[in-house]
C-alpha cells in the first residue's frame, strides 16, 4: 500500500513539474510575442496621434483615424495580458493586508455577480501583511469571480476566504520550491466544474470554452502570471456538476514599506497643460518607426532632438554633445548597448542627468538598478510622451 502510494505521489509531482515547464515555456512565447507586438502597436498609434494633430475633427478622416487609434489601443490591451501572464508588467509592491484588499473589493464583486450569485466572505483573523500590487491582487480576484459567475448560470454562492497558512501547509505548484508563511485566498462556487483534461489547460493564453466575444481566454492566465511574479504559488480542485475551487498563496512579509522601484509615467500627476519647451533631448530607440513618431512628435513641441537608432550611437552623440543634452529618453531592450547600460555609462560622467525609459515590458532587474529614472509603458500616445518628457524636465 506504502509503495503504491509513493509511486502515485512521484508521478504526480512529475506532472506539475511538467505542467509547470510547459507554462514557463508558453509564458517565454507569449512575452516575445508581446514585446514585438508592443512596438508595432506603438507605431500605429503614434502616427495616428500625429495624423489626428494635422485634420480638423470636421474633417471625415478624422474618425477614421480615430478608429485606427482605438483599434489599436484594444490590441494594446490583450497584449497587457499576455505580459501580465509573461509575468512582465512593471509591478508596485505595497505592504497589504488582503482583508482590506477584499473588503474594498467587495462591493464591486457584488454588482458583477449580478441578482443570482450570492457572495459570502469569511475574513481570516489577524492575517500576516503581504508583499504585493493591489491593483493586480484585485485583478486576481475579478478574475476568478468573473469565472465563477460565469460557471454558475443558474445562481448560487461564491464564497471567498482568507486564512494564514504556515510554511508546511502551502500547496506546491511543483515551481519554484521555498516553503514559507503565506496568506490564502480561497475562492469557490457551486458551478458546472471541469475535468481533469479541462484543468490542464485553464492556465494557458487563449484557452476558452465561451463564445467568441464572450471570452478570449485570457482571464486565468493573467492570474497565473501575476501570482508567480508575486512570488506565490495557485491550485485548483473541481468536479464537474460541483464547483471548483481556486487557491491563491501569496508570501508573508515582513510589515516595513519597500518604496517603490520604479516611477509608472502613467500614474504620476500629470504635467500642466501647457506641453511644450526647448530643451535638448537625446531619444534612442532602434525601432525606426518609434523614432521618427518620437522625434518629430518632441520636434513639434519646440524641442531640439538629437536621434540614436542604438545604445552604441547615442553613446557616440553623446560623446560630442553631451553638455548640450537635458534629458535622455531612451528604449529599455536594444542588442549591444541597452538602454540601462547606456545610461550607466553616460552617468558615470554626468551622474544627475535626467532619463527617461519608455519600454514594452519591465525588465525589472535593470531597472531596480536605476531608481533615479522615469518609466513610460509602451504603447504610449503623443500626450502622455510629452508628458513625461515635461515631467522628467520638472523634476528637481
Ligand atoms: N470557476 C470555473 N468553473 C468552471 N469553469 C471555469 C471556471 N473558471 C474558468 N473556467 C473555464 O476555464 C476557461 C478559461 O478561463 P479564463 O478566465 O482564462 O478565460 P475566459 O473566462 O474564457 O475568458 P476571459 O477571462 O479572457 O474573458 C473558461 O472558458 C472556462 O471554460
Ligand atoms: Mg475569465
Amino acid at each position: 500500500m506504502i509503495v503504491l502510494s509513493d509511486v502515485t505521489d512521484q508521478s504526480e509531482l512529475e506532472a506539475q513539474i511538467a505542467q509547470s515547464q510547459k507554462m514557463q515555456a508558453i509564458g517565454q512565447l507569449a512575452g516575445g510575442i508581446a514585446h514585438d507586438f508592443n512596438n508595432v502597436l506603438q507605431a500605429i498609434i503614434g502616427f495616428s496621434d500625429l495624423l489626428l494633430q494635422s485634420h480638423r475633427p470636421s474633417d471625415p478622416a478624422f474618425r477614421d483615424i480615430m478608429n485606427i487609434k482605438q483599434s489599436a489601443q484594444r490590441a494594446a490591451g490583450l497584449v497587457k495580458q499576455l505580459l501580465a501572464f509573461s509575468r512582465r508588467q512593471t509591478l508596485r509592491p505595497t505592504v497589504l493586508n488582503l482583508n482590506d484588499v477584499i473588503a474594498d473589493l467587495s462591493i464591486m464583486l457584488d454588482r458583477l455577480l449580478g441578482e443570482t450569485v450570492r457572495l459570502d466572505v469569511a475574513y481570516g483573523r489577524d492575517l500576516w501583511p503581504v508583499l504585493a500590487d493591489q491593483s493586480q491582487v484585485e485583478q486576481v480576484v475579478i478574475n476568478l469571480a468573473v469565472n465563477a459567475r460565469d460557471a454558475m448560470k443558474g445562481g448560487g454562492t461564491l464564497t471567498i476566504r482568507t486564512r494564514n497558512v504556515p510554511a508546511g501547509e502551502v500547496e506546491s505548484d511543483g515551481a519554484d520550491e521555498v516553503q514559507v508563511d503565506a496568506v490564502l485566498i480561497e475562492i469557490e462556487d457551486v458551478g458546472t466544474g471541469m475535468p481533469q483534461d479541462m484543468l490542464d489547460k485553464i492556465f494557458e493564453p487563449f484557452f476558452t470554452t465561451k463564445a467568441t466575444g464572450e471570452g478570449t481566454g485570457l482571464g486565468l492566465s493573467t492570474v497565473y502570471g501575476i501570482v508567480k511574479q508575486t512570488g506565490g504559488t495557485l491550485s485548483v480542485k473541481s468536479e464537474v456538476g460541483k464547483g471548483t475551487t481556486f487557491r491563491i498563496y501569496l508570501p508573508r512579509t515582513e510589515v516595513e514599506q519597500r518604496p517603490a522601484a520604479v516611477s509608472d509615467g502613467e500614474r504620476a500627476p500629470a504635467a500642466s497643460g501647457d506641453l511644450t519647451g526647448s530643451a535638448t533631448l537625446l531619444l534612442v530607440e532602434d525601432e525606426e518607426a518609434i523614432r521618427t513618431f518620437a522625434a518629430r512628435a518632441l520636434t513639434a513641441k519646440g524641442y531640439r532632438v538629437l536621434s540614436a537608432e542604438s545604445g552604441v550611437e547615442a553613446a557616440e552623440i553623446f560623446a560630442e554633445e553631451g553638455d548640450t543634452i537635458d534629458l535622455v529618453v531612451t528604449d529599455v531592450i536594444m542588442p549591444e548597448l541597452d538602454g540601462p547600460g547606456l545610461v550607466r555609462k553616460i552617468r558615470a560622467e554626468r551622474p544627475d542627468l535626467k532619463v527617461l525609459f519608455m519600454s514594452g515590458y519591465a525588465d525589472g532587474a535593470s531597472l531596480d538598478e536605476l531608481p533615479e529614472a522615469q518609466f513610460l509603458p509602451k504603447p504610449f500616445t503623443l500626450k502622455a510622451l510629452a508628458e513625461a518628457v515635461k515631467r522628467e524636465l520638472g523634476r528637481s
